[in-house]
């Protein structure tokens, strides 16, 4: 980032340098003041006050101080002034010191003596950084806010592309046909096409085709006139009447009847009606959602499925991907489902603990998202608003962590320990550094300079470890050998 750029875009950046040799502290007052507005002290006890008084962007900070350690400071920083970026200078003989401080949320350190071009080359990077987060974070609760008050969540592109189609289809005549596995969203789906459609005020009324008897479905869908059949002692009207001017939502389309299947082709084509032992057709306005958790090209191809049908159903459709396909979901919706059902049990909402997060990842949802709120549903109630543990998830989700086969404690180095739990980490979360970053438990920083070690080291060709992130944050920003191949 230039001096230009700093100045005619933005306001000035407030600095705090927190350095108690004189000269030092000069000097990088001076250097830094063309930047950006500096207020510079001696002592972690005077910064303590200036955090609120001054409220740096950045606090560039001494370890090793005469009073309170930088150490100390950093904790307070991370009370009073969360958002500022604080980077930490040590001597050689402390970088364990500058990695503690890392571990407590220090965004970088520099080693002393001070070489102020990569001082600056640290600053930049740093805030650079700090914008993209911000962007995504706004970008985030932009997309939240749109989705929120539907109940979808999904902040993946698969999930954002489903709901800008669906947005763009919602009030239109086309059938859309809902296909996927069970538990990934088709039900929710179909309801928000209805709310997104000028049909919106009149009802949503669902079927499901599968669970009524082959002998009722013709009376459920179209109706029948009082004594049409044994048993009918009174009119009813059916699914489609009662939806009349708003949504029908057919679900496990695929289990329809052929009979039945002709029946509710001519209602769509003509829309129209017979209500069973009626004397003529009724006129319906209807838009029929189907959905199917089956292959219906396979069920028509069987011929259990008419082709014509299928044709007529299939004008949009909409593919709802595995959550095992789209696993940047998995935070958000579990972050969710967490705290609903905590409000729901009147409990405090529980942090994720350790490894829950990791598990969550690995595994692979068969269930979907159903599953994921199930278990979700059951750690809020085992954890009693506690932390939740991974003793709270079913031993299948526990049991997904993948264990290195590799890597055998004891009998490898600890370089070789890590260098296969960062990859790992790496691979399970499609390669986003920040994301096995927190999940480790480091730096993004000290992820990006593993790799580019290990890859100085072996000289290895360019796709055999994760590339540098276009864009740390994006799951899809690096790809990992797994995901590109
Ligand atoms: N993107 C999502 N955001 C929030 N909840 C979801 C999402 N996808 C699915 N669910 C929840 O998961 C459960 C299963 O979804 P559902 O629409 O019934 O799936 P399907 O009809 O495909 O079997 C429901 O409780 C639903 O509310
Ligand atoms: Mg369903």
């Amino acid at each position: 980032m230039t001096k230009r750029n700093q100045t005619e875009t933005k306001p000035m950046l407030r600095m705090l340098i927190v350095e108690d040799d004189a000269s030092t502290r000069k000097a990088l007052s001076h250097l830094l003041g063309d930047r950006f507005i500096v207020e510079a002290c001696e002592l972690a006890e005077e910064a303590e006050t200036l955090l609120g008084e001054f409220r740096p962007d950045i606090i560039l900070t001494d370890v090793r101080l005469p009073g309170e350690s930088g150490l100390a400071l950093l904790d307070k920083a991370r009370v009073v002034a969360p958002e500022a970026i604080v980077i930490v200078m040590t001597g050689h003989s402390s970088i364990e010191t500058a990695v503690q401080a890392m571990r407590s949320g220090a965004r970088d350190f520099i080693v002393k003596p001070i070489n102020f071009e990569a001082l600056d080359l640290v600053i930049s990077r740093e805030l650079e950084h700090q914008q993209i987060a911000l962007d995504v974070k706004r970008l985030r609760e932009q997309a939240l806010d749109r989705i929120n008050d539907e109940g979808i969540w999904g902040e993946s592109e698969e999930m954002q592309s489903i709901l800008k189609t669906a947005v763009d289809v919602a009030d239109s005549h086309a059938t859309v046909l809902l296909t996927g596995e069970s538990g990934t969203g088709k039900d929710i789906v179909a309801r928000f096409l209805h709310r997104h459609s000028s049909r919106r005020d009149h009802p949503f009324v669902a079927v499901n085709c599968g669970a009524i008897p082959e002998n009722l479905l013709e009376s459920e869908f179209f109706g029948h006139e009082k004594g049409a059949f044994t048993g009918a002692h009174a009119q009813k009207l059916g699914r489609f009447e009662q939806a009349n001017h708003g949504t029908l939502f057919l679900d496990e389309i695929g289990d329809l009847p052929i009979n039945l299947q002709v029946k509710l082709l001519r209602a769509l084509q003509e829309r129209q009606i017979d209500r069973v032992g009626g004397t003529g057709p009724i006129n319906i306005d209807v838009r029929v959602i189907a959905a199917t958790n089956q292959d219906l090209e396979k069920r028509r191809d069987a011929g259990a499925f008419r082709e014509d049908l299928f044709y007529r159903l299939n004008v949009i459709q909409l593919k709802m991907p595995p959550l095992r396909e789209r696993k940047a979901d998995i935070p958000s919706l579990w972050s969710r489902f967490i705290d609903r059902f905590a409000t729901r049990e009147n409990l405090p909402i529980p942090k994720a603990g350790a490894g829950v997060l990791n598990a969550l990842y690995s595994y692979d949802w068969p269930g979907n998202v159903r599953e994921l709120e199930n278990v979700a549903e059951r750690a809020v109630i085992m954890s009693r608003g506690a932390e939740i543990q991974l003793a709270h998830l079913p031993a299948s989700v526990r049991e997904s962590v993948p264990c290195a086969p590799g890597i055998r404690i004891p009998g490898s180095t600890l370089d070789d320990i890590e260098k296969e739990a960062i990859l790992r980490t790496l691979a399970a979360v499609n390669g986003s550094t920040s994301r096995a970053a927190s999940m480790l438990g480091v730096s993004v920083r000290k992820i990006q300079y593993r790799l580019q070690r290990w890859r100085d080291e072996a000289h290895l060709d360019s796709d055999e470890l994760p590339q540098e992130p276009r864009r740390s944050d994006h799951p899809l920003g690096t790809a990992t050998k797994t995901a590109t191949a």
